[in-house]
């Protein structure tokens, strides 16, 4: 019975969103492994889910199961794999002890938490972007008139947020210089571009004026115009191919998802300017892919069109990274965004500085292994 009405009160807490905690204590194999499970009340995207974290004596395993499977599991470990189970409430805290004979009381006291914790698991983040400030984000469709953030522009705004926040993380190691100007190559409709001219000029009050070169000129255009409406006079952009591009100054380099070579004709602008950082986030590999003929074991795998796939990327990206850094570059290779944002989420970004000597042998070892005859960004250093 006093298990009963335990389950009860949870099942209750968690309807009204009154439930603070449980743990689940005092394994009955007391040799176990398994110490004690903690729980607490998360959502997932639209679904509740109670995240179990198992507590084992050298390690901790998280678990989210519906409230439904939650309760149905916790009603088996009661009085069988753990004898303690206490939970919070803001209403009221309970305790059900087992005995040694398996026979269970409940205890109930004053609530000893006032509020349940935020439920939400991908925490309202301080972000550097204001939707309600950044004039641009409504003429872009991610706000709606008031500022809110519509629907269908969450994604991009969470990724516009990234890009900005790894952004600013290189800009505070403080070498940009006081009027740097930044260049986006192939900015498309310029969602970062804008995001990062606003947060130089905006907030961080740096002195920047930023270039966008986009081969398509309805969006150039578009981007120009936004630019005059909203006075972000230092941002401009240029109808053109970024090979034809050639600039008196860049200080930091962007380019995110420019396709398959322009990537590699965007870092090498970048290194032949000496930009103090370079940050690309590249999209089809298709140029290594073409010529890939690997020379070692990996070669059965690859016969599998998305193992050979996967493995164009990485040595494309690679070799990208090398090269950099044969040419004086301090890289990291990391994911910006996680998949489900984004599949294309590599990001390189170089910081100019030391390189590394022993790059250029590197890149050499694995065009033989993958018998590439040449990288594109190679041809162009
Ligand atoms: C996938 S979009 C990415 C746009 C933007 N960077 C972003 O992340 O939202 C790639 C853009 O690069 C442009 N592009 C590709 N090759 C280019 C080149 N050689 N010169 C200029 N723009 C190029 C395309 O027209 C396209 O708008």
């Amino acid at each position: 019975m006093a298990a009963e009405t335990f389950i009860q009160h949870l099942r209750t807490s968690v309807e009204e969103q009154s439930f603070v905690k449980l743990t689940l204590s005092k394994p009955s194999n007391k040799g176990g492994a398994l110490r004690n499970i903690f729980a607490r009340l998360i959502q997932l995207k639209e679904e509740w889910v109670l995240s179990f974290t198992l507590r084992y004596t050298n390690r901790d395993e998280v678990k989210n199961h519906p409230v439904e499977e939650a309760i149905t599991l916790i009603t088996l470990w009661l009085g069988d794999e753990f004898l303690n189970a206490d939970l919070f409430t803001t209403t009221q805290d309970h305790s059900l002890q087992y005995n040694r004979k398996r026979k269970a009381r409940l205890f109930s006291k004053k609530a000893s938490h006032a509020e349940a914790p935020s439920a939400n698991h991908d925490k309202q983040k301080q972000r550097l972007i204001d939707p309600k400030q950044a004039k641009y984000l409504h003429p872009m469709g991610i706000t709606g008139k008031d500022g809110q953030l519509l629907k269908t522009g969450q994604k991009k705004f969470r990724q516009i947020n990234k890009y900005i926040e790894i952004l600013d993380s290189l800009i505070d190691q403080g070498v940009l210089g006081p009027t740097p100007h930044l260049v986006d190559m192939g900015s498309g409709k310029g969602y970062l571009t804008f995001a990062l001219y606003d947060h130089l000029v905006n907030n961080r009050k740096i002195q920047a004026s930023m270039t966008g070169i986009e081969l398509r000129s309805k969006l150039v255009n578009f981007c120009n115009q936004l630019a005059e409406d909203i006075g972000f006079d230092r941002l401009k952009f240029l109808a053109m191919d970024i090979e034809e591009y050639k600039p008196e100054k860049i200080d930091m380099l962007i380019a995110l998802h420019a396709c398959d070579i322009a990537t590699d004709i965007a870092i090498a602008k970048g290194i032949k300017a000496q930009s103090s950082y370079i940050v690309v986030a590249p999209c089809c590999h298709k140029q290594i892919r073409k010529q890939m003929q690997c020379q070692t074991a990996l070669q059965s795998v690859l016969r599998h069109g998305i193992m050979e796939e996967r493995q164009a990327e990485l040595v494309t990206d690679g070799i990208r990274s090398l090269l950099l850094e044969a040419s004086g570059y301090k890289t990291k290779v990391f994911e910006f965004i996680s998949t489900e944002h984004t599949p294309k989420n590599v990001m390189i970004t170089a910081t100019l500085g030391t390189g590394r000597d022993d790059a250029l042998e590197q890149v050499d070892q694995i065009k033989k292994d993958f018998g590439i005859e040449y990288h594109y960004l190679e041809k162009l250093l």
